[in-house]
């Protein structure tokens, strides 16, 4: 009997043992693929529907793990495979701050958004602001940080520039990587994105962005290339919109040949939340998982293996992508979450690390920084500030510190008659809800409240008791929308310039001062009203502590030493792009999006449904140094407190490029921190360049007056090189190459040499190519 059980037993074990399923593993991967069928698979690569509204979606649920998570990956119980949650960032972790009757709270820190944060030009101190962020992703349970955006700033219009780092590709580069590494020392994935020339809001679903191969590898693609190479996000996001006919999701050129053959990336490509109908090309082009995900893209994929669209081995191919990004995710390993990061230690962080993104901008007889003076406060926004942007990128942070709260942390005494008069507007319009609830969305982040008319009464008694005033001038843009050339946007609006011109036509004259503060998320036009204030403070949307930020800078708790990663244009129409942009040519600020969708009439219409970049690689400084064209305020320019010399400068061939090392001294009066820019002008004889081209960068420690530091940067000869179209390959010509430190693209502070014996050549594929040639412009 005993015996019969034995063997009954053992027959049994075999035969479950024969259909045991492998778990999943990262030792298991390949066997857990040879035991999947296709229906499997392919819903590996699809993901389980819409987040929830916090992530900026329209159809949402919180039947999900982490409510305003924007989506997440399909269980497979059987391998033991669970889901894993991705959610919005850049500037902190999107995620619903309320769960149903939980009174718990679910906030999350309002982090300066990337403008901010390339505006630092500090790549450590942007790797530990990361790095504390991405422990909030970690301890709300998030995977993967659908973050950082990187697209270029090819128009200052575009509605998600904020969100975005600068409109150089070497800035762009080295913030993100910077920002990738700091969140994945978490244990937490991210998601560089949009990939790639993602550059306008405008029917950003379907417009054609289309251009020559040097202005797509040597701007759109750049900084993804450096991103990729130096930091190795976990995914990429394939973008909504096409890349010279073919969608930047669906195209092999894009997602194979050059992302992962030239590159050698080996991560996970997802494509940016949607469901084109094009699944299938999708999965063919290396594009591995559909987001947020639709049981009808897994039948389109089951249904093409069944047909031999797809071959087993493409199949395979993403199915191993994606199994490996699950195993290496907390989620996957059941590490446990705590649900609560350490939001007071990162309000700490905000408010200091942020500072360094202030760009002083103006600052005339040493008006900042102040020194025990009366405040006056004047601009609606002084009182309710803006922290960050709106649409996916928006952040539920417990509080917006404003610049009331700021000054008095910092001891400082405010007008309380403006004070009171602006808070009673602010009440008004508080209550007002048909008016707040046009500005204020709860999960997509706010306008500006509406600038009250200043009465000049009140101007004229401020003065008597003021000190000094402060204007604030605030703009808020987001996602699925661009910005308008107009009063409002652009431009200033007739309340804001008078109430600018009454405060220092009233201030002047009674010899007191005025600062105007930007809070802002890009460029506006500055060049007709910078004349006016004594100073200006641009503080960009540096996150929640936003007032505090602003309030330590001026009053020199904390110093000035941000640069700008962007051209500040005299005009719009300076800008090559603005000839290609959807509000050229009416500086009225008339033209609005829904009159240009009007005027299609069924066909293709310009700058929505395709853009011609026919400014090439002319964007930016690259353009105005190149033509010798002003500007309001050149890329990479930011004052400082106090004054910088740069000594002898040293450039060191090393067989691959160069070092390039300067000694910079403090030789001003208070505490500063000096960016040092390497500007590189190639010699004649190789590819028509632009005069000089970002190539590195470097910031000191703070040094006090009178200490110097050593700084060295080092260039290969690989990034001197641009991109000759006609043989398909980098090329960095042979000659001597002049190497400038500087403070600015405006400001060389030194100059060496570097000669480059033989010309070098760096073959890639010829692909991404437009159907027709773009006329780009040309200088001369
Ligand atoms: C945005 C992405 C975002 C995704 C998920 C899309 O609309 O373009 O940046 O990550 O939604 O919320």
């Amino acid at each position: 009997m005993m015996k019969k059980l034995f063997l009954a037993g053992c027959l049994c074990l075999c035969y479950l043992g024969s259909f045991a399923q492998t778990i999943l593993t990262p030792e298991t991967i390949d066997a857990v693929i040879t035991e999947m069928t296709v229906e499997e698979k392919a819903t590996i690569l699809v993901g389980e529907g819409w987040g929830s509204v916090a992530a900026g979606n329209a159809a949402v649920s919180d039947n999900i793990p982490i409510p305003g998570a924007a989506g997440m990956t399909r269980r497979l119980s059987k391998y033991g495979i669970g889901r894993i949650i991705m959610t919005d960032g850049p500037a902190g972790i999107n995620i619903s701050p309320r769960r149903g009757d939980d009174p718990k709270t679910f906030y999350a820190t309002g982090f300066p958004v990337g403008t901010a944060l390339a505006s630092t030009w500090n790549v450590p101190l942007v790797e530990s602001i990361t790095t504390a962020m991405g422990e909030e992703f970690r301890d709300y349970g998030s995977d993967v940080a659908l973050a950082p955006g990187m697209d270029i700033h090819r128009n200052p219009l575009c509605g998600r520039n904020f969100e975005y780092f600068s409109e150089d590709p070497l800035l762009s580069g080295k913030m993100a990587a910077a920002y990738v590494r700091g969140i994945q020392s978490n244990g937490v994935g991210t998601c560089v994105k949009h990939f790639a020339a993602n550059d306008q809001e405008t029917n950003r679903a379907e417009a054609d962005s289309r251009m020559n191969p040097r202005a797509l590898r040597e701007i759109a693609l750049k900084g993804f290339e450096i991103a990729v190479k130096e930091s190795s996000p976990w995914m990429v996001m394939s973008s909504y919109n096409k890349i010279n006919g073919v969608y930047a999701q669906q195209s092999h050129d894009l997602l194979t040949k050059i992302l992962r053959d030239e590159w050698g990336y080996d991560g996970v490509v997802v494509t940016d939340w949607g469901s084109k109908s094009g699944t299938v090309d999708a999965l063919k082009a290396g594009n591995d998982l559909m987001e947020p995900g639709f049981d009808y893209e897994r039948d389109r994929i089951v249904d093409a293996v069944r047909k031999g669209i797809i071959s087993m081995e493409e199949l395979d191919r993403s199915v191993r992508r994606v199994l490996s990004l699950i195993v290496k995710t907390r989620s996957s390993q059941k590490l446990p979450h705590s649900d609560n990061p350490n939001l007071e230690a990162h309000s700490a962080l905000v408010r200091d690390s942020a500072a360094e993104g202030i760009v002083l901008l103006k600052n005339e007889h040493q008006t900042l920084p102040l020194s025990n003076a009366k405040v006056a406060l004047f601009g609606i926004c002084s009182y309710d500030m803006i922290a960050g942007g709106k649409g996916s990128g928006h952040v539920n942070r417990p509080y917006i510190r404003s610049l009331v709260e700021g000054f008095q942390n910092d001891g400082y005494e405010l007008d309380t008659a403006v004070s009171e008069w602006y808070g009673k507007y602010l009440d008004f319009r508080k209550y007002d809800s048909a008016v707040r609830s046009a500005s204020h969305t709860m999960n997509f982040g706010d306008d500006p409240i509406e600038e009250p008319d200043v009465p000049k009464e009140l101007i004229k008694r401020s003065v008597v008791n003021s000190d000094i005033a402060v204007v604030t001038i605030g703009r808020n843009a987001g996602e699925a929308a661009d910005r308008t050339l107009s009063k409002g946007d652009w431009f200033l609006t007739e309340v804001e310039r008078s109430m600018i011109q009454d405060v220092a036509d009233v201030y002047h004259s009674a010899g007191k001062k005025v600062v105007v503060v930007l809070n802002i998320g890009g460029v506006i036009e500055t060049a007709s009203w910078k004349d006016i204030p004594d100073a200006i403070l641009l503080a960009w949307t540096p996150g929640q502590e936003v007032g505090a930020t602003i309030a330590d800078v001026m009053t020199g708790r904390s110093v000035p030493s941000g640069k700008l990663p962007m051209t500040f244009p005299i005009d719009y129409l300076d800008l090559p792009s603005s000839r290609n942009f959807p509000y050229y040519g009416n500086d009225s600020g008339e033209v609005d999006y829904a009159d240009i969708l009007m005027e299609r009439n069924g066909g293709l219409k310009k700058n929505v449904d395709y853009v011609l970049y026919e400014e090439g690689i002319w964007i930016g400084y690259r353009w105005f140094s190149t033509v010798g064209k002003g500007v309001s305020y050149p890329f990479g320019f930011g004052l400082s407190y106090t004054d910088f010399e740069y000594e002898k400068p040293v450039v060191r061939a090393n067989g691959n490029g160069f070092s390039a090392t300067i000694t910079v001294k403090n030789t001003g009066n208070n505490p500063g921190k000096e960016v040092v820019e390497i500007y590189v002008k190639a010699p004649e004889g190789g590819l028509e360049k632009p005069f000089v081209e970002l190539k590195g960068f470097a910031k000191t420690r703070l040094l006090l007056p009178g200490e110097s530091e050593t700084i060295t940067i080092m260039v290969d000869n690989y990034s001197l090189a641009s991109f000759n179209e006609s043989v398909s390959a980098w090329e960095s010509a042979s000659g001597q190459y002049s190497v400038f430190f500087a403070s600015s693209v405006a400001d060389f502070r030194a100059e060496g040499r570097y000669r480059l014996r033989n010309k070098n050549s760096f073959p890639v594929h010829k692909c991404l190519l437009p159907q027709e040639k773009i006329n780009v412009i040309t200088i001369h």
